[in-house]
């Protein structure tokens, strides 16, 4: 039944990873290189159906050779402890004392990982467990290596706080040392060398494989995975634009009335999104227009002609009366989710029913991308919506390894679309996991707590993923512009009124709001909030680029200041800043501060909006107006800056001015490609080279794509001059 998919899966899978030698240790696991600086141990006999299976990007071998060449396996495969019980399969595997890890999954709550852990798609993040959004099985250290657990179980990990049994003598000697506990930290502090290691528990398994990434430090580490996973993808170039929602309850002529105002004031606007509203039947879901859509076809055209990108919401779960119902009945797991089917889409069959259909209905006449809701879970509710755990599906996945699954199969499904028309997609997801990095998506949550908003940012970045900090409503108009900072700087700048029957910056209240009563000085705030959208649009050729280094070497867009100083211990639990692109650094002030205190790690930096520099090395007190959010340039920089547009088109051409940080910058590439198919793969890509002699700039450019130009470097201008 599956199997015609998942050989394809399986093909993939030996004949990209060479077999660079397989060897057996002394304690029986089998260790294979598989990639540049990647290994895989086996232990036991691993379950058929693993994230790996499920991979469909193959590695960026060539890309991997580029990094640092590591020629031994960080971790000896022989010092990690492996056995199975009747719960499932545990590992052993060694740490130092001093040892920080990193990553398990994009996470709102937890930066650094101690402790007990779970590896469990949640959208309850409350806890401090490691539930999420999109949870992986990967962690990355601080000496400079990651390992990936290949299981779709729920697994649990013990960073360093599990004391195992030692031989009497070592134990006796520890007990008679041993002092009275002062305090709960004290009591719970593992103790001994024997207890220095990572326990893994993997529920049902009889065995498992691990993959292990070699750094040398924890920035390549990370690279080395996303680039393992297939590269990180590169958005259209409309999808770095700005994203706006609008109420679920607007009809066609609503939404219209919004797009033409957008223009008509100047709103940089790329992707307009329609909520629920748009299905005759959600919850579950139709997957056909409702009668507040009587046109959809005008509304695409219309949509199409003012430079808009339509993006649909839904969610698999699929209605009785849904067209789609019928033929996925025998291809769907056993449990009705809202009254509706489970697609299977582990299986060629339930994909194909599904893909096709939304090809045909879709795509195919117009729609940029969709918003895929709901495929998270709620293990912590005694009502949880989704499919239980002892779910059976076609494929042969239970529920518990379908959670982890859902996400990221669901992904693949709409993306496959796209690419088979050569054609670039980028959508919303409210769950992702391992080996994310190709899929053309980015989270978002329901939870809506500006700071840890910002952690995500920091923590998407270890799990090859990207993190939608949207906005929605606000509890001050002051509120409302932070939060709108944080999200000009980040993956995808989203507003998403999806409750809200006029733009936010009209009416921040929900009540009023939807009464059509507006802020007395709105056109004030409206003006401040079209200010931080057009510097988005300025900031776009310099995060394409960024985007096009997560494809080529695997950094990701966003990241925590940890990544990129692995050896700076003030940044080891810094997670309310984080590196946005190669140079600049954010530092967001939340609701109700005046000031911040920012870390600068070393080497000059420079502020973004006056150019001061600061030496660093050290904190700074920062304050900022409201209109303003911290950032800084690294020095050394140059800093492509565009004028903004309101929109992307295929012919838009970017007036870039080039900012100069430091007396001797290092060189700037700027990327260039035809913003919307995946021909750029075969070489149709343009590199600028951006260069600073010190009085005057100049662009060097190899050029592979004819296509019209994107950039035109219209000046340089050094930091601080007007
Ligand atoms: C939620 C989703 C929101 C919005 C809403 C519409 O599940 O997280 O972003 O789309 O559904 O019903």
């Amino acid at each position: 039944m599956y199997l015609r998919f998942f050989t394809a899966g399986l093909f993939l899978v030996i004949c990209l990873f060479p077999s660079h030698g397989e060897s057996a240790t002394a304690a029986g696991q089998r260790c294979t290189r598989v990639a540049p600086g990647v290994w895989r141990v086996r232990f036991g006999q691993p379950e058929e159906l693993t994230p790996i299976k499920f991979q469909e990007h193959p590695p960026r071998l060539e890309a991997m050779e580029k990094l640092q060449p590591v020629g031994k396996i960080p971790i000896d495969p022989a010092d990690i402890g492996f056995s199975t019980s009747g719960r499932g399969a545990a590992l052993k595997v060694p740490m130092t004392e001093n040892e920080r890890f990193y990553g398990l999954g994009m996470n709102l709550r937890v930066f650094r990982l101690k402790g007990k852990k779970i590896v469990r798609v949640s959208d309850n993040q409350t806890t401090d467990l490691g539930d999420s959004h999109a949870p992986a099985p990967i962690y990355v250290s601080s000496r400079g290596y990651g390992v990936l657990v290949d299981t779709a179980r729920c697994a649990s990990f013990y960073f360093g706080n599990l004391s195992a049994n030692r031989d009497s003598a070592a134990d006796e000697k520890e007990s008679r040392d041993r002092k009275i506990a002062d305090g709960v930290e004290e009591l719970y502090r593992p103790r001994g060398p024997g207890s220095m290691f990572v326990g893994v528990d993997v529920p049902a398994a009889r065995g498992v494989d691990l993959f292990i990434f070699a750094g040398p430090d924890l920035r390549q580490a990370v690279q080395r995975y996303n680039l393992f996973s297939g590269g990180g993808f590169v958005p259209p170039m409309w999808g770095l634009g700005v994203w706006y929602r609008a109420s679920a309850k607007l009809d066609q002529a609503s939404v219209m009335n919004f797009l033409r105002e957008f223009r008509e004031r100047h709103i940089p606007c790329d992707v307009f999104g329609l909520e629920p509203g748009w299905h005759s039947g959600c919850y579950p879901c139709t997957f056909a227009w409702s009668k507040m859509f009587p046109d959809p076809d005008g509304l695409l055209g219309e949509t199409k002609q003012l430079g808009y990108k339509l993006n649909l919401w839904e969610h698999a779960f699929t209605r009785g009366d849904s067209p789609l119902y019928k033929p996925l009945l025998s291809w769907s797991g056993d449990f009705k989710v809202w009254g509706g089917l489970t697609p299977d889409f582990a299986t060629a069959e339930g994909r194909k029913i599904f893909s096709d259909y939304h090809a045909k209905n879709f795509v195919d006449k117009g729609v940029s991308g969709f918003k895929l809701d709901e495929c998270d879970h709620q293990p912590l509710s005694s009502t949880p919506w989704s499919f239980p755990e002892h779910s059976r599906f076609p494929s042969g996945l239970d529920g518990e390894q379908m959670h982890l699954l859902f996400g990221p199969l669901y992904q693949r499904t709409i993306s496959s679309i796209y690419r088979d028309r050569n054609q670039r997609t980028f959508g919303l997801v409210r769950s992702s996991g391992p080996l994310a990095a190709p899929l053309p998506f980015a989270l978002y949550s329901d939870a809506y707590d500006h700071r840890d908003y910002v952690r995500a940012i920091a923590t998407s970045g270890f799990a090859g993923v990207l993190w939608c900090p949207e906005i929605r409503a606000a509890g001050s108009v002051e509120e409302l512009y932070r939060r709108l900072q944080t999200s000009v700087f980040s993956a995808v700048t989203q507003v998403d009124c999806w409750f809200l029957k006029n733009p936010v910056w009209k009416q921040i209240n929900k009540e009023l709001n939807n009464e059509d009563k507006f802020m007395d000085d709105w056109q004030r705030t409206e003006a401040v909030c079209r200010n931080l959208l057009e510097l988005r649009m300025s900031l776009l050729p310099y995060l394409y680029s960024a985007y096009a280094d997560y494809h080529n070497s695997g950094v990701p867009p966003t990241r925590a200041l940890v990544m990129d100083y692995p050896d700076d211990p003030a940044v080891a639990d810094l997670d309310d800043q984080y590196m946005f692109g190669p140079s600049l650094m954010v530092a967001p002030l939340f609701a109700g501060e005046k000031q911040r205190t920012v870390y600068l790690p070393k080497g000059d930096w420079y502020d973004f909006w006056t150019g001061e520099k600061h030496v660093g090395g050290r904190k700074i007190e920062v304050s900022k107006p409201v209109d303003q959010i911290p950032v800084f340039v690294k020095g050394g920089t140059l800093l492509p800056l565009a004028k903004p547009v309101e929109y992307v088109s295929l012919d838009t051409c970017f007036d870039i001015e080039v900012r100069v940080f430091g007396s001797a910058p290092k060189s700037f590439v700027l990327y260039e490609d035809d913003g919307t198919t995946f021909d750029f793969e075969k070489g149709r890509q343009n590199l600028w080279e951006l260069s600073w002699d010190g009085k005057s700039g100049s662009v060097r450019k190899t050029s592979r794509f004819d296509g019209p130009t994107r950039y035109k470097i219209v000046g340089w201008k050094r930091a601080g001059e007007q």
